[in-house]
């Protein structure tokens, strides 16, 4: 069932797309939902299709989008929407942006997608069945050293003064071959499923940003977990994606930064 579930998703997120990739063309509208939080008029396009054909096909699912036009359903079935991920990007012509989608059966994740629509790459995870990049099997890296990895994390759109991320991102810096900052967290994350970056972190991200990723991962080979190693949960203050193998390494560094910068992290 999962994969029939798949499916779904990667044909609306391909219709999603194609809305996304012709408004890229256009002057970007923007309006602000907060301090650097923008949202365009491609964001809300997107989500009511999406929105729109999900109902179509499961209408007794509920759906959680980021821009609010989901709604309850009646059964254990939700999907998470991200309609546009990587909006900044977006907005200054920068091609880094995706659609997210992917479907949650009460706490497990059932089926993803991301798809960036510039490049054409469709990244889709079914439990179980494994994790493609357009239609071809993906794994995560076999790096087995932070000192050789590539890694990648992102900056909070709200109450970014709050965000202690600078100091992770300067030592985790000097610790490995360098950290990206792509803009886009379900790219992020799609990129460590693909054996492009070996870890990604990052605090505050919402069940839309994650939830297609963490299935990608766990699919493709990797581990995904908060920095105490417990079980990451959708909408968790943060989350720890690598390629498994440099995880304990990541994760024993990541507390130490905390510890150091914010204080004892509660056990
Ligand atoms: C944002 C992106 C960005 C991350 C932010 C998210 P949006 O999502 O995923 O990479 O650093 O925390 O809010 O606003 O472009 O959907
Ligand atoms: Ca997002
Ligand atoms: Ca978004």
């Amino acid at each position: 069932m999962s994969k029939a579930y798949l499916e779904a998703a990667i044909e609306v997120a391909r219709e999603a797309g194609a809305i996304l990739r012709e408004e890229f063309d256009r002057p970007a509208e923007i309006s602000y939902k907060g301090d650097v939080d923008i949202v365009t008029q491609a964001d809300k396009r997107s989500e009511k299709g999406i929105v729109t054909r999900l109902t179509e096909f499961f209408p007794e699912h509920s759906i959680a989008a980021e821009e609010g036009t989901g709604h309850e359903g009646k059964s254990e079935f939700r999907w998470h929407v991200d309609p546009l991920d990587g909006t900044t990007n977006f907005a200054h012509g920068y091609p880094c942006f995706c659609v997210s989608i992917a479907l949650a059966q009460r706490d497990t994740l059932l089926a993803a997608v991301v798809f960036n629509p510039f490049y054409n790459e469709l990244f889709g995870a079914a439990r179980g069945l494994g994790a493609t990049l357009n239609g071809k099997p993906i794994h995560v890296s076999k790096m087995a050293s932070v000192s050789t990895s590539l890694l990648c994390t992102g900056f909070p759109v709200q109450n970014r003064q709050l965000s202690p991320n600078l100091q992770f991102y300067g030592d985790f810096t000097m610790r490995s071959h360098g950290v990206r900052r792509d803009g886009s967290a379900a790219l992020d994350l799609a990129s460590v499923a693909a054996g492009r970056f070996e870890g990604f972190w990052e605090f505050g991200l919402k069940p839309w940003d994650t939830a297609a990723g963490v299935l990608l991962i766990e699919e493709a080979g990797g581990k995904v977990s908060d920095f105490a190693g417990e079980p990451y949960r959708l909408g968790g203050p943060v989350i720890l994606a690598t390629n498994g193998l440099i995880h304990e390494e990541m994760r024993a560094a990541a507390l130490g930064i905390y510890e150091r910068v914010v204080g004892p992290a509660k056990r």
